[in-house]
């Protein structure tokens, strides 16, 4: 008999890699009906990394070339090559601190998502949990958003809201925000292996779950 392929997903990351872990944890479970085909990081020594080869999962470092905040044009093709090699249906990018502008993006167009803690147009950019508290916001989140050539700016797929509280430090605050990321994402990532994510334009729906009777 044979195999159902299994979706394949490929993780960018730059930081200590706890939604790639969340995610990794939630194939393996079953509850994503995926597999973590590679995770790629922009720094040599990232967490995220550790995260895989803890997990069996292939991983490897790209050197990002000579710029801060991108990929330099061959840097984007290696990381390309790498996802295609591994034949990826969905980029999910997960704190890789680079913009994507490039061949990638018009590679994977509509099959690259992200994570952003906010609530997204509120505080995009960095440290978005840091922005919410110095601005005196009662209620911040999570988005989950497809990426485009912007920052923080394409069609968003989920959101939910996480409290800001009395006496909330930057940390105490960012801790509980990615307390809420990692059910998030796993459940969007979920939903898009299952084909349930439409989207038109800005407007995304979310179809039934034909393995649900609702
Ligand atoms: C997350 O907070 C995510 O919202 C942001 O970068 C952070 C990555 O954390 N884009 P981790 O590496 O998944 O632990």
């Amino acid at each position: 008999m044979r195999e159902e392929r299994l979706f394949r997903l490929g993780i960018l990351g730059s930081g200590k890699g706890s939604n790639a872990a969340a995610i990794a944890d939630a194939c393996a479970a079953g509850a994503i009906p995926a597999r973590v085909a590679l995770v790629l990081s922009d720094v040599e020594n990232a967490g995220i990394l550790a995260q895989a080869r803890e997990r069996g999962v292939p991983s490897r470092f790209i050197p990002p070339g000579q710029f801060r905040t991108k990929l330099d044009e061959a840097a984007e093709t290696a990381f390309l090559e790498a996802l295609r090699q591994a034949e990826v249906d969905l980029v999910v990018l997960a704190g890789f601190m680079r913009i994507l502008k490039g061949e990638l993006l018009r590679a994977f167009a509509q099959k690259v998502v992200n994570i952003h803690p906010a609530l997204l147009p509120a505080f995009p950019g960095l440290e978005a949990w840091k922005q919410a508290l110095d601005y005196g916001a009662k209620m911040t989140g999570v988005t989950v958003h497809f990426v485009d050539q912007g920052i923080d700016t394409g069609p968003i797929i989920a959101q939910e809201t996480v409290p800001v509280l009395p006496g909330d430090t930057p940390d105490s605050l960012h801790a509980r925000i990615q307390e809420m990321e990692r059910k998030v994402y796993p459940a969007v990532i979920g939903a898009l292996a299952r084909g349930r994510i439409r989207t038109q334009g800005r407007q995304t729906t979310w179809q039934p779950d034909p393995g649900k009777d609702t």
